[in-house]
């Protein structure tokens, strides 16, 4: 069913036109199950991506990401934010360090769900890109697939874009549109804008990287 629906994915890139000459080295940041970045690990293993993940960064102890990377041998860090209250710019500053430390060049924030300050986006500027559930800029912040269904809209999306101060703001680089059905739930719905999420990400960091 999920293949059958249409899609639009814009701008439309030929597997040329993404092609890189130099090897991207990634950090990625993710809070949770890390579908996101086992996509991307999976495109770089498949040539689809001229890239390599120096390291993932996760925030909740228990996130399956961490165990994703483990299976991909990819270095993991704990940055634990309740260690930080109230001071995003420390847990900035520590994350800086870590992305530093493992030579990354450009952060994906794959499902990372905390508020990023002027310290991050300073350290890499122009280099951090974001991954969010809706077409933006509707349905910003925390539950943007819930937003889209509340909202009855009848299409949504996935959009990937530089990130910047504001939260799921900054200039875009890739969205796919997904239709939603009369009977969607927020599961369901979600479910198919992941398949979407999985296909633009890739392509997405290699536009940007040709552009930044
Ligand atoms: C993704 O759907 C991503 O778009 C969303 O979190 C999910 C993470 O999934 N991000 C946001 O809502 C950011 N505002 P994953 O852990 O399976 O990659």
């Amino acid at each position: 069913m999920t293949n059958q629906l249409p899609s639009f994915i814009s701008p439309q890139c030929s597997p040329e036109e993404l092609q890189l000459d130099q090897t991207l080295k990634l950090g990625v940041m993710a809070s949770g199950s890390g579908t996101n970045f086992e996509a991307l690990a999976q495109a770089i293993a498949d040539k689809r991506l001229n890239a390599q993940i120096q390291v993932v960064i996760y925030n909740n102890p228990d996130a399956k990401v961490q165990q994703r990377a483990q299976r991909w041998n990819i270095p993991t860090v704990l940055i634990n934010h309740r260690h930080y209250k109230k001071n995003r710019e420390g847990l900035d500053q520590k994350i800086v360090e870590v992305l530093k430390q493992h030579e990354v060049e450009w952060v994906i924030m794959a499902g990372w769900m905390r508020i990023i300050t002027p310290v991050l986006l300073n350290a890499f500027p122009n280099h951090v890109l974001n991954i969010h559930p809706s077409l933006l800029p509707s349905f910003k912040g925390v539950n943007g697939v819930e937003q889209a269904l509340a909202a009855g809209v009848k299409v949504t999306g996935c959009t990937v874009h530089i990130a910047s101060l504001e939260v799921d703001s900054g200039p875009i680089v890739m969205q796919a549109a997904v239709p939603i059905l009369p009977d969607d739930t927020p599961d369901t719905l979600h479910a198919r804008i992941q398949v979407q999420e999985h296909l633009i990400f890739p392509m997405a960091i290699a536009l940007a990287a040709k552009k930044y």
